[in-house]
């Protein structure tokens, strides 16, 4: 019977797997002088934090821990989410650790943990505080019959045929001025008001996750870095310029803007109707999906699970609700400031508008070094130390859930990167893997699936320490 290590081996050389152990090539005593004091003291952090984990390379992992591929993969195009992973990562994960049992997805997104498993005959669920990503991935794992396809294309048919209304379009985005051109923004209201009336449940969604998904291009925004920046500021050689918004529209939009907007949902529409009647609905698993927290997971289902397969936000201060805010107001998901203010605060402790006053209760020595060597100064925003403290606090409230509801011998998989702040890189790829051994999981694996990039400013910086910049899959066991 080969060990589990073995079987590893065998099945990911095709993965081009690389024992990484001997940890990162720098020589110290070469460096010995350049290395400044602050970064001698996180060498001495990380190499703590990695001694004894088995470290892999996974690169070829690497084109899948991303949404890249995705954005032409059947079902998963319905919706850019661009924060998503490819659905070929779970499927080998599953068929690796030859997974039958129950399988979850704490921050479910798009769904593409609970496609994976559903393809594979598995049971599912997943949870996300996102409505749009509940209502994106419901609808991409939903059962479609016959009658369905049929109402489907007759309704793409109806669509095709509507004409542009006279009537004024209300909504309660404030900024929908500034991110839309006028027409488009009506066209898209009057869309949205014909999709609501729409009597067949399941089309009627599916079709709404279609507006849903062409809004970014019709409009004069773009979701980039970390939130949304508008088309017509332009990068040159000498800084930013502001094109004219009624130039830019004018260069950039077609005459007919109703019959601009309506040909681009027809189209998803029709990309949507094709991958239904050619790849799907022949599963008979639909996973669970619930609108929520992950900290409480376990108050809404009691199953035990044999795989829990899942990407948390960074600790990078990526905003979720941010980089889908147009399309939370926009498709009425909010229509207030409140309402925002509060569904931000469901949100993991990631970044510096999801803080609440819930109190830090987890102490980590190794986290509490790297935090003392921020450089106050640098850090663009004073709340930085406390959304790392309480990223780790959720982490570990997360991982104790899952230790507890996860059977003997079941697994846990987690993508995620590492972040760095005024030159200090917070590895939580280690970190999440020693606080999981707290708990009493085992560290199987830790797949280095590809090194990340950062502003040209931090790069000179981070070289010494660049190696701990990237983003890994942390694999564990019960
Ligand atoms: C990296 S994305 C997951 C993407 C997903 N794996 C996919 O392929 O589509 C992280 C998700 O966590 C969600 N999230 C943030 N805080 C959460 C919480 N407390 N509970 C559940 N989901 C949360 C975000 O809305 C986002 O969809």
């Amino acid at each position: 019977m080969p060990t589990t290590e073995f079987a590893y081996k065998t099945y990911f050389d095709e993965f081009e797997v690389e024992s990484l152990v001997s940890g990162p090539t720098i020589n110290y005593g070469l460096f010995e002088t350049e290395i400044k004091d602050t970064q001698a003291e996180q060498l001495k952090v990380y190499s703590g934090l990695e001694r004894g984990l088995p470290m892999f390379s996974g690169a070829s992992f690497g084109n899948q821990v991303h949404f890249q591929n995705a954005y032409q993969t059947p079902v998963q195009r319905w919706f850019p989410y661009r924060e998503g992973y490819s659905t070929r990562l779970v499927n080998s994960f599953i068929k690796e650790l030859k997974i039958t049992g129950y399988v979850f997805d704490p921050f479910s997104g798009s769904g593409t943990t609970l496609l994976a498993s559903r393809t594979n005959n598995l049971n599912s669920f997943g949870i996300d505080v996102n409505p749009i990503s509940v209502l994106v991935a419901t609808v991409e794992n939903e059962q479609y019959s016959k009658s369905d396809i049929k109402y489907l294309s007759l309704e793409i048919d109806r669509i095709k045929s509507l004409l542009k209304s006279n009537e004024t379009f209300q909504t309660s985005f404030e900024l929908a001025g500034k991110v839309f051109n006028q027409e488009i923004l009506q066209s898209l209201l009057q869309l949205k008001k014909h999709i609501k009336e729409i009597e067949n449940e399941k089309i009627k969604n599916l079709s709404f996750v279609a507006w849903l998904s062409i809004i970014e291009g019709v409009s004069n925004i773009k979701k980039e870095g970390n939130g949304i920046k508008y088309k017509n500021r332009k990068r040159t050689p000498t800084g930013y310029i502001n094109i004219d918004k009624d130039v830019w529209e004018k260069q950039t939009f077609p005459v007919d803007k109703f019959g601009f907007v309506k040909i681009k949902l027809v189209k998803h529409l029709e990309t949507i109707l094709f991958d239904i009647v050619n790849n799907y609905g022949n599963c008979e698993k639909k996973p669970n999906i619930f609108k929520g927290s992950c900290l409480e997971f376990d108050t809404l289902f009691s199953s035990e699970i044999q795989f829990t397969f899942f990407s948390p936000p960074y600790c990078n201060c990526f905003d979720y609700f941010e980089i889908h805010k147009v399309d939370l107001w926009l498709g009425d998901f909010v229509s207030d400031k409140e309402d925002f203010r509060l569904l931000r605060n469901t949100g993991f402790r990631s970044n510096t508008n999801s803080l609440t006053h819930k109190p830090i209760i987890y102490k980590n020595e190794n986290l509490e070094n790297l935090i003392s060597l921020f450089n106050n100064e640098k850090l663009w925003n004073n709340k930085i130390p406390n959304v790392v403290r309480g990223y780790f606090d959720d982490t570990h409230t997360l991982l104790n859930k899952l230790y507890r509801q996860t059977i003997e011998g079941g697994y846990v998989g987690i993508v995620v990167g590492n972040s760095a702040y005024s030159g200090v890189i917070i590895p939580s790829d280690v970190l999440i893997a020693n606080i999981a051994k707290e708990i009493g999981f085992k560290v199987k694996s830790i797949f280095v699936t590809r090194h990340l990039t950062t502003s040209s400013q931090q790069k000179q910086e981070l070289e010494i320490l660049k190696n701990y910049l990237r983003e890994s899959i942390v694999l564990l066991e019960k």
